[in-house]
């Protein structure tokens, strides 16, 4: 199974699930490419069979711009996209910009929130969330 993984990651957080879901697609036998949103040549969509895009949310719950670039730089609205995120649940809208990309892709999945690092109990989270995707993805295929 080939899949892409596009996130935008500030401080650390973000990249940091990259990595987890990265870690866990490649012992799953997956072929993972890591695309950093605004620093790597653009991806096509049609070449995989999920991507994964992976987000924070800033102030109020929006979706970063960079993000809004990656989306535009697309130019269409692919259906193989799964998506999660970080965020922090003092801010007014809790992982805003997942909610928001997932109705905008009209995703297959539910939305990964993950608050600031994953590491530690939530780790357990992006593995549940993870199977759930997989799961789905070869039930397509
Ligand atoms: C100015 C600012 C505004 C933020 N607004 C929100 C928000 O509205 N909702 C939310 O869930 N998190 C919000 N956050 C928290 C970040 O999304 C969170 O720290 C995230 O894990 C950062 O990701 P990164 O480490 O990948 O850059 C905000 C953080 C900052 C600095």
């Amino acid at each position: 199974m080939k899949v892409a993984i596009a996130y935008l990651s500030y401080s650390g957080n973000t990249q940091e699930v990259a990595e987890f879901i990265q870690e866990r697609l490649i012992s799953r036998g997956c072929s993972v490419d890591m695309h950093r949103i605004g620093i790597d040549a653009p991806i096509d969509p049609s070449g995989y069979d999920i991507v994964f895009l992976g987000t924070f949310t800033w102030e109020n719950g929006r979706t970063p711009d960079e993000v809004k670039d990656f989306i535009l730089e697309i130019g269409y609205k692919p259906n193989n996209i799964a998506v999660f995120g970080t965020g922090d649940t003092q801010f007014g809208y809790y992982c805003g910009a997942v909610d928001r990309l997932v109705n905008f892709f009209n995703s297959k999945w539910s939305g990964l929130k993950i608050e600031q690092s994953p590491r530690g109990s939530q780790e357990q989270l992006i593995d549940y969330w993870l199977r759930g995707v997989m799961e789905r993805v070869r039930h397509i295929a």
